[in-house]
């Protein structure tokens, strides 16, 4: 399935009914859905979980942004109270865990619970990281106790810090909740179009780097900064001091929202997953890869949305892309060659064996 683009910003919005029901005809075992999406956005989930369960197929999310959900009225509904059968959650992002402590919560009416015990014992670690699981408990009881006006000033200060950064500058610069329909978009999440002032998010990275801030992910049209219910009133006022001056000095004639094609994409299969993975592979130069099939994924990292996958043709589109996302200084993740000089691709002769 693939996302509906709102042409006023170039961003994916969500998926649409007519591509769930589309896909529920081919009668899959499970749908499973990114919600929110990284950049803040989501489908309308209610209603995409209804279609779904009327023909009990059971709704899987990946809610890795979304663990701080449901925990304020100004923000979108948890995915279990909207009724998803299993959510996948991070409690490392707008949540204050430690790194890599996520949750798989589940109800049983579609899905089989000792199933997902069942893997969960055949694939987990034997040595558990005891910080990481205190962790998760950690966060769980300050969302209990002070998660409202935790996420409470945490909106106050994403609110307060577009405001100020926005009085510089006349086009709108920031995704607004005003910008989506009703609870569908996070607004905790901070994303700048830089495009809107003609600059390059990347070159607007390097120079927020040297004055000691990074960021959650910058390509050329947007910067997402990563902002938690963690973060104090101060540390968004110090990063509002230092990112005026440097908009200021990059600033020059806006440029059209593009899509990028990390959301726009649509693979061509050349053959399966497993059949790429499995088979015998070499190394091709980029100005003969069009046509040859990956035997690599490759994403830009962030968002590490994969442009191509094991199994997937290597298209004039896909190649261009990539080209362009590399030389605009973006990272280039899980290529065997990320300097994109050569793809690592089946070989001829093992597509053919196939
Ligand atoms: C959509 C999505 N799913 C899953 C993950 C991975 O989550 P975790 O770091 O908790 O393993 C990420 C990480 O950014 C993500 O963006």
């Amino acid at each position: 399935m693939y996302p509906e683009i709102d042409s006023a910003t170039g961003i994916p919005v969500g998926i649409s009914i007519s591509q769930l029901k589309n896909a529920l005809r081919q009668q899959p075992v499970a749908v499973l859905l990114t919600e929110p999406g990284y950049l803040g956005t989501l489908s309308d989930l209610p209603l995409l979980i209804e279609e779904a369960h009327a023909s009990k197929v059971p709704v899987v999310l990946d809610a890795a942004w979304g663990g701080h959900f449901g925990f304020h009225p100004r923000l979108p509904c948890h995915g279990m109270q909207v009724g998803a059968d299993a959510v996948i959650t991070s409690v490392h992002k707008a949540l204050p865990g430690y790194s890599a402590a996520a949750l798989l919560l589940a109800r049983s009416s579609l899905l089989k619970v000792e199933r997902l015990q069942q893997s969960f014992e055949m694939t987990h670690t034997t040595s558990p990281s005891g910080a990481a699981l205190a962790s998760i408990d950690g966060v769980r009881a300050l969302m209990q106790s002070r998660g409202c006006q935790l996420i409470d000033q945490l909106l106050k200060n994403v609110a307060l810090f577009k405001e100020r950064v926005q009085s510089h500058f006349s086009p709108p610069i920031f995704l607004n909740e005003s910008d989506f329909a009703d609870s569908r978009f996070d607004p905790a999440k901070l994303v700048l179009r830089v495009s809107q002032l003609g600059a390059c998010g990347v070159e607007l990275e390097k120079d927020l780097l040297q004055q000691g801030i990074s960021v959650e992910m910058a390509d050329r049209d947007m910067i997402v900064f990563h902002a938690t219910v963690a973060d104090s009133a101060a540390s968004f006022e110090n990063l509002a001091d230092k990112l005026i001056p440097i908009l200021k000095m990059k600033q020059s004639a806006p440029r059209a929202s593009a899509v990028a094609l990390t959301w726009s994409i649509s693979p061509t299969q050349g053959c399966s997953l497993r059949d790429a993975f499995f088979a015998s592979t070499e190394m091709v130069a980029a100005c003969d890869a069009a046509g040859c099939v990956s035997a690599d994924v490759i994403a830009p990292y962030p968002p590490g949305v994969a442009i191509v996958a094991p199994g997937e043709v290597l298209t004039h589109q896909v190649l261009a892309g990539l080209r362009e996302i590399a030389a605009a200084g973006v990272r280039i993740a899980y290529a065997t060659d990320p300097s994109l000089a050569r793809y690592r691709v089946v070989s001829k002769m093992s597509l053919i064996s196939q």
